[in-house]
């Protein structure tokens, strides 16, 4: 019986991830995990290819080994400031006799929207249906087998950057693997840390990575609005750096060992050490003085997203509260400071329904959307296009060299 294999990418500002995970009845089990840091992209866009191909070959090379299992093709998530949402309202006229509504006018539906892509210099990655009208009655979820004259259809339709996916597509492609899906990466973290309760009865997921922020809110099951902030844990670190006139790395160590979102869960205050590799003699600090450069931003990230939420109309969906997750929720005190801003329940997204049988800890909010992309890929998005064939060339010398590797490993 062959076996039901998943594989997914997430090709983060800070690293890469690759899972290959397999199902097993209801389960589903992470069987190989490969995690490197990633070079060459900025706020969800590739700036140097190079290293960013280096780079998922590492991880699928290092996911691939320890599952034991050959990799083809790959989900992988998309992120980045060219993403663009777009409420899309059309309608058909029923024709059949008995004014059934069928499958295919649903479909008729779907393909006007997908004419959008070729007005602008924008991909749809995925189309999600709001609502649908049926002779004027509103909020018809299933229109399938009702009856009508005129069926309306309102879709959120989002979009990206037809350059930035080619070379995501790319990148993956000369790492010698193909594209099998591509997920919005709000979306693809909903599916590992959300509940079912919670996007049913409305919640806004914060997904703070290294280069972007990404927001979604969900209600009635589906996502309602989504958006990218090109802010996160980078700028945090970078405000360090700056202030004690440091190496990014440095203030990254200081950063993840010392830092707290805000003065208040600090209990008590203890001195700090800064010593650096950029050849500065040691300086003394406090971790409250390291909280007074981490908290601004923090608190000017979540009053953004809570301007935007107002300006957008869609505070009142967020009726459960908060999700954090992505690697720059694991900030000290950041939930409760986020309780502070926001005025709702907070809790820290941590992905769930996932067994892990790999070396590294997968199961930490910076792998939500890793491990998203691996549970679900939405019936309503656009599947990648066809392997190209320098794709194809490229998976046959990769398995000749596999082949190759496997003789000599077995002298
Ligand atoms: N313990 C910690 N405390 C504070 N910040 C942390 C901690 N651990 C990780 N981070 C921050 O999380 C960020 C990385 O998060 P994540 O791995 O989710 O990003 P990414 O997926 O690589 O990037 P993006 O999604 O933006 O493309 C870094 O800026 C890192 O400093
Ligand atoms: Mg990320």
């Amino acid at each position: 019986m062959s076996r039901n294999i998943v594989t997914a990418l997430d090709i983060g500002t800070t690293k890469v991830g690759c899972v290959i995970a397999e199902k097993l009845e209801e389960k589903l089990i992470v069987i190989g995990a490969g995690v490197v840091p990633s070079e060459g992209m900025s706020r969800g866009t590739i700036t140097n290819i190079v290293k960013i191909t280096n780079a998922i070959s590492e991880a699928v090379q290092i996911a691939s080994k320890e599952a034991g299992v050959n990799v083809s093709s790959l989900n992988i998530g998309v992120s980045g400031e060219h993403i663009q949402t777009i409420r899309h309202h059309g309608y058909v006229t029923i024709e059949s006799e008995d004014n059934e509504i069928k499958q295919s006018d649903v479909d008729k539906l779907e393909s006007e929207v997908r004419k959008l892509q070729n007005s602008a210099n924008l991909e749809i990655l995925h189309i999600i249906p709001e609502k649908y009208i049926i002779d004027g009655n509103d909020d018809i979820s299933d229109p399938v087998g009702m009856i009508g004259r005129k069926l309306e259809a309102d879709n959120n339709v989002v979009m990206a950057s037809i350059s930035a996916i080619a070379n995501l597509e790319r990148a993956v492609q000369r790492a010698g693997y193909s594209v099998k899906a591509k997920v919005l990466q709000s979306l693809a973290s909903s599916y590992s840390v959300l509940t079912e309760e919670e996007k049913q009865l409305g919640v806004l997921l914060i997904d703070i990575g290294g280069g972007t922020t990404d927001i979604a809110i969900f209600h009635d099951g589906r996502m309602k609005f989504n958006g990218i902030i090109g802010k996160a844990g980078i700028e945090i670190t970078k405000s360090i750096s700056d202030t004690f006139n440091i190496l990014e790395k440095d203030a990254e160590k200081i950063k993840i060992d010392f830092g707290f979102a805000s003065q208040k869960s600090i209990v008590t205050n203890y001195e700090v050490t800064i010593r650096n590799d950029g050849g500065n003699n040691p300086q003394k600090t406090d971790v409250s003085t390291i909280s007074q450069i981490i908290s601004p931003t923090i608190s000017n990230l979540f009053r953004y997203i809570d301007m935007k939420l107002d300006q957008h109309k869609i505070k009142k969906f967020v009726r459960t509260g908060i999700v954090i997750t992505g690697g720059g929720s694991k900030m000290r005190g950041i939930i409760d400071f986020a309780k502070e801003i926001f005025g709702k329940n907070v809790r820290l997204g941590i992905p769930r329904n996932i067994e892990s049988r790999v070396g590294i800890n997968i199961l930490h909010p910076e792998f939500s959307t890793l491990l998203g992309l691996i549970q679900n890929v939405p019936a309503f998005s656009v599947e990648s296009k066809v392997e190209q064939k320098e794709n194809k060339k490229n998976i046959v010398v990769k398995n000749i060299l596999d082949k190759i590797r496997q003789i000599f490993s077995e002298l």
